[in-house]
């Protein structure tokens, strides 16, 4: 025992170093995206933007809005969250009872497009609410700024840090992260976890059934200069690998931290002399009744027995097979992988 906490979300946002093995280190978080949302909205309110009953509206289906519903429960503040049909039907139960307006979109067939409805909802929400606060995940430099403190810990407790691997969605842990790292340990291999049909790294888009990492949108948030290597982990093999996270470290993770644990893992024992750290987003309670479920993974088609020793290595995104694959990216930009520029939508839709 330490220290008194100020709020709940001091107490919750700060996350703990594991050693897994000599070289490998995870920092476990039981919700990484408090740290963004406090930070933002902190921001925000020193810049006169947020006051009690001020509205704020993002679109979420997952660990943003509830981190965000939790700091507006506590400070008074008003949440509109637009959302899908995907959320879990617990999560938004939670968002409700901490206050928050939950507002399902629906009318696309397609699962593709359903992200650009959520924006255009967004937009005509804050028509309709003038004075509202947008804290804009994807695209607000204050996202990858508010991991300062994570870096700050690795430095103090490890002194140096040699491979940092976390997952990508709006890409704010792992560069925000590593851009800090970076100005002390400029070799520092940065290697991102990204899964099958997220346009992330240059794949199509197609339905996701490992949330909460890829996207089929492009933020600003994620710097394609920063990635020595990307991964593509899919669903399957995440949900294995938190799983065994669990059985062999009793460390009760979500998924994104499964698949950001397979690769570090497998990093660290091809790497026995550098220091590997991997950030692991959220806990295990909000999957009981999937990743941590049979026959829940067994109607999806997502129950592996075995995990394969090793990535495939290709050279282009376009040679990704189906299984978990890899790619050095030598901190080049979307073109220069790709040979042409990101052609699906931006985060705001532009
Ligand atoms: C559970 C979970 N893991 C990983 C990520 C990816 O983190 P980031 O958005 O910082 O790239 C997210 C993003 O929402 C998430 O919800």
């Amino acid at each position: 025992m330490r220290k008194i906490y100020p709020t709940t979300i001091e107490a919750i946002e700060a996350p703990t170093l594991i050693r897994i093995t000599d070289n490998f280190y995870v920092v476990a978080f039981r919700l990484m995206k408090l740290l963004p949302a406090h930070f933002i909205l902190d921001r925000a309110q020193q810049a006169g933007l947020l006051d009690i009953g001020s509205i704020i509206i993002e679109t979420s289906s997952g660990t943003f809005g509830l981190a965000l519903a939790m700091i507006c429960a506590l400070r008074g503040y008003r949440l509109i969250l637009v959302s899908d049909p995907v959320i879990d039907t617990s999560l938004k139960r939670r968002l409700e009872e901490l206050g928050a307006h939950v507002e399902i979109v629906s009318g696309v067939e397609a699962y593709t497009g359903i992200q650009q409805v959520r924006l255009d909802r967004i937009k005509s929400l804050q028509e309709e609410h003038p004075g509202y606060f947008w804290p804009s995940q994807y695209d607000n430099p204050h996202n990858p700024e508010a991991y300062t403190p994570v870096a700050e810990l690795l430095v103090e407790a490890l002194g140096h840090v040699d491979c940092l691997i976390g997952t990508v969605g709006s890409g704010g842990s792992l560069c925000g992260t590593s851009n800090y790292l970076r100005m002390l340990f400029p070799q520092l291999t940065v290697a991102g976890v990204d899964t099958h049909g997220s346009v992330l790294f240059g794949l199509p888009d197609q339905p996701r059934l490992l949330r909460g990492l890829g996207n089929s949108l492009m933020p600003k948030n994620v710097a394609h200069m920063a990635f020595d290597e990307i991964h593509w982990v899919n669903a399957a093999e995440a949900f294995l690998a938190t799983r065994i996270l669990h059985r062999t470290h009793a460390l009760y993770m979500g998924g994104t931290s499964g698949a950001a644990f397979l690769v570090s893992r497998w990093w660290a024992q091809q790497h026995p002399n550098a220091t590997v750290v991997a950030l692991l987003p959220d806990e295990g309670y909000r999957y009981q009744d999937t990743i941590y479920n049979d026959d829940w993974l067994r109607q999806h088609n997502a129950l592996l027995t075995q995990l394969p020793e090793q990535p495939c290595l290709v050279s282009h995104p376009h040679e990704v097979n189906e299984n978990w694959s890899y790619m050095l990216w030598k901190r080049r930009t979307y073109e220069q992988v790709l040979h042409y520029p990101f052609l699906g939508g931006q985060s705001r839709g532009q």
